[in-house]
């Protein structure tokens, strides 16, 4: 089999402190995990804090514009400049709260691929959607945006997470039966493009991951890691997550 990058990454969202670093730094060391890229996504602030504990580390988006006069955005190539190697790209609170379009986050993931960060581009259908048999449909525009703008070659550098908006913060995760059917549809996707490529790209499950339900999640064969949100604001849960990736390897 085809040995893929194994990804967990933590996704604090508009949660965390200096204080919160300080328990992840005591509480996580990269070398237990091997195999394993641990990767942080704090609030742009605590980036430079993370990267100073040794654990990966990225933002939770940047800007599509280069540096200028865009007051409270955040330039891609700064936050590589504070040791980020990551982005999220389109989380789904991102799509719904602020109105971000798949055009302009093909902007904003050639903007971090450009300053050296690894897009994770976060796609995912609603409730609705799924209810109405969309799921697909959805899943492949989200996708197709990126690789029809900027070509396959561009997903070499990347990772995609899947994360089921009905799943995110909810306690209703997917199963990993759900969870795994959509993820070999993104891969058989990305195949039909490039199939080389497709083999290699890690794609990871959000949407209610924890230290109960990572196990069997990772277990999937095409589930290459997780994107956490709640769970990895608590150091123990998401260390724990964390082992389960290493068990999966
Ligand atoms: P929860 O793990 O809290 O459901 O959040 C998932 C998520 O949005 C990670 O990006």
């Amino acid at each position: 089999m085809t040995q893929r990058k194994r990804i967990v990454a933590g996704n604090w969202k508009m949660n965390g402190n200096l204080a919160l670093v300080e328990a992840f730094s005591s509480a996580i060391q990269p070398a237990q995990f091997p195999q394993v890229e641990v990767v942080v996504f704090p609030p742009f602030p605590l980036i430079a804090q993370v990267a100073k504990t040794g654990i990966a580390t990225g933002s939770q988006t940047v800007s599509e514009q280069d540096a200028g006069a865009f007051t409270g955005e955040v330039e891609a190539k700064l936050v590589a400049e504070l040791g980020a190697s990551y982005s999220l790209i389109g989380h789904s609170e991102r799509r719904t709260l602020f109105n971000e379009s798949d055009e302009l986050l093909v902007s904003k993931f050639v903007k971090a691929q450009e300053a050296g960060l690894t897009p994770i581009l976060c796609v995912g259908e609603t409730e609705s959607e799924r209810e109405s048999g969309q799921t697909e449909t959805v899943i492949s525009r989200q996708v197709k945006a990126v690789i029809e703008e900027l070509g396959v070659a561009t997903l070499k550098d990347s990772v995609i997470a899947y994360e089921p908006v009905w799943a995110i913060g909810t306690g209703k995760t997917a199963s990993p039966e759900q969870a795994q059917q959509v993820h070999k549809f993104i891969r058989d996707l990305v195949a039909q493009f490039d199939t080389e490529i497709a083999a290699t790209l890690p794609i990871l499950y959000g949407g209610s991951v924890n230290e109960q339900n990572s196990d069997l999640l990772f277990a999937q064969p095409d589930i290459d890691g997780g994107l956490i949100g709640g769970a990895s604001l608590k150091p123990d849960s998401f260390k724990q997550i964390c082992e389960s990736a290493v068990g999966n390897v």
